[in-house]
């Protein structure tokens, strides 16, 4: 295929999602608008595309840093305005892409083919259309007598009998780089807008005898554009079912897709079993046979193989194999909870190793600390790792034992095989094999209560 490169337009302001965020960075299952765009049209060109921005530039930059080349719009003056911020970036030769940043649905496959069509046809210009049955709003395609696209009127500049043309223009073009360049140089603002409109461009190419073509683009979702925050929503729900059948396509089992809600960049193995009410966002990977029962939020970690997981958040950590998470924990940032090991229900780990083997069953703090394989830690357990101005870490070795109830005070240090009391408040580090006891002694005074209730 020839040199192409594409300039995906996001200066628009976007008023109606009503919000301080620019539109083109509002997310759909877990990637701002244009970043959909970004990537489809980087796959389609195989190299960085040119983002049109305007206002909010400082925010574009900071998501998309070095992704992508920048055009700065300073002032939104239409389509064709946009186009001609970025035009150092067009060649002498090859084609360009251009393409609308709110239409997140758009595939690299529909945007090759559109390059294709112009490559093989040696054409100037081709777009993308569609036959709608309500065009309100859309450039409408006007043909001529041999049925070459001759000029694309908007909907506001339509005379009643352009009205009735179905044929609309999606906004996504293929130009030959060349030819853009000159065309752009002849724009001028005379519509009802008083905008440069880069479908005039169309009409230039065309006047010049040089043939434009269409492709049409099947299916509806593709290109749809993203004006405000129900069309945010829909769009999101149908990127995510795309997501989630790719999922199920290589042997992810989902009980119900349309309540799973996975971000584009997490990976799933074969043979997992994801419940509804599960999410999985950022860099998230889910190995082979684990189970992801319902109710769970996994950001930025990976769980091992086998294991499950029930009602629990997990954010920026790790779980081994065949270990079991929950209902109800929280795996805080920095957690790595190793291979067949239990935290169970309103446990919370921050920072902290939890070796394999080892088990937290029940109501307990793990904070900034370890503990060692085969450890058992028993229900009430705290780790008491701040003391009002610094953390400090709990060590407890293998094969120990924490009674229910303990307070354990950092810095402090459990050695292996070592038994806690319950009970107990440990402030100095118990040696390996020892029996710590660190609670008062009990005192029973017989006959007290029933002596009270007779006063
Ligand atoms: C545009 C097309 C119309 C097509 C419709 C499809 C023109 C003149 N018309 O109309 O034929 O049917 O899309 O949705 O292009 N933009 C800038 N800077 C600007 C103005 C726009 O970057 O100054 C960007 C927008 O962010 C958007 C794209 O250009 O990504 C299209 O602009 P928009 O205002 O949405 O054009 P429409 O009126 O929808
Ligand atoms: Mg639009």
């Amino acid at each position: 295929m020839n040199h192409t490169i594409a300039i995906v337009l996001a200066a628009g302001e976007g008023k109606r999602m009503k919000s301080n965020t620019p539109k083109i960075l509002h997310k759909a299952a877990g990637k701002a608008l244009s970043e959909w765009v970004v990537d489809a049209a980087a796959e389609a060109t195989g190299q960085p595309p040119v983002l049109v921005i305007g206002k909010n530039a400082d925010m574009v930059k900071n998501y998309f840093g070095e992704r992508v080349r920048y055009a700065v719009q300073s002032e939104p003056l239409g389509s064709g305005h946009a186009v001609m911020a970025a035009s150092e970036f067009l060649a002498e030769d090859g084609y360009v892409i251009v393409v609308a940043g709110d239409m997140p649905l758009i595939q690299s496959q529909t945007l090759i083919r559109l390059v294709q069509t112009a490559d093989e046809q040696e054409l100037s210009a081709c777009l993308l259309t569609a036959i709608v049955e309500d065009a309100t709003g859309y450039g409408r395609i006007i043909r001529g007598e041999d049925g070459g696209v001759t000029c694309i009127v908007e909907h506001r500049d339509a005379t009643e009998e352009q009205k009735n043309v179905r044929e609309i223009n999606l906004s996504i073009y293929c130009f030959a780089s060349a030819l853009l360049r000159e065309a752009l140089a002849s724009l001028q603002p005379n519509n009802t807008q008083g905008e440069y409109y880069l479908t005039d461009c169309i009409e230039y190419i065309s006047a010049k005898g040089l043939r434009v073509e269409t492709v049409s683009c099947g299916s509806p979702d593709e290109w749809m554009g993203v004006n405000d925050r129900v069309q945010l929503a829909d769009a999101a729900k149908k990127l995510r079912r795309r997501i989630n059948n790719q999922h199920l396509l290589s042997g992810v089992t989902m009980i119900d897709p349309d309540s799973t809600y996975i971000e584009a960049s997490v990976i799933i193995e074969q043979d997992v079993t994801v419940y509804p009410g599960v999410t999985l966002e950022g860099d998230t990977v889910i190995e082979q046979g684990a189970v992801l029962y319902p109710g769970s939020r996994i950001t930025n970690s990976t769980i091992g193989a086998d294991t499950t997981v029930q009602n629990s958040v997990i954010i920026d950590s790790c779980v081994g194999q065949h270990s079991t998470i929950g209902p109800y924990a929280y795996l805080r940032p920095g957690s790595h909870v190793g291979s067949g090991c239990r935290v169970g229900d309103f446990v919370e780990v921050k920072n902290a190793t939890i070796k394999d083997g080892a088990k937290v069953s029940h109501l307990t703090y793990i904070g900034d600390g370890e503990i060692g394989e085969k450890t058992n830690v028993g229900c009430g357990v705290v780790f008491v790792n701040y003391d009002g101005k610094k953390k400090s870490q709990t060590i407890v070795g293998k094969n120990a034992f924490i009674g229910c109830n303990v307070n354990l005070i950092a810095p402090v240090t459990v050695g292996d095989g070592a038994y806690i009391a319950a009970g107990s408040t440990v402030t100095k580090d118990v040696e390996e094999d020892a029996l710590c006891v660190a609670r008062s002694r009990q005192k029973v005074i017989e006959g007290w209560a029933k002596r009270r209730r007779e006063e």
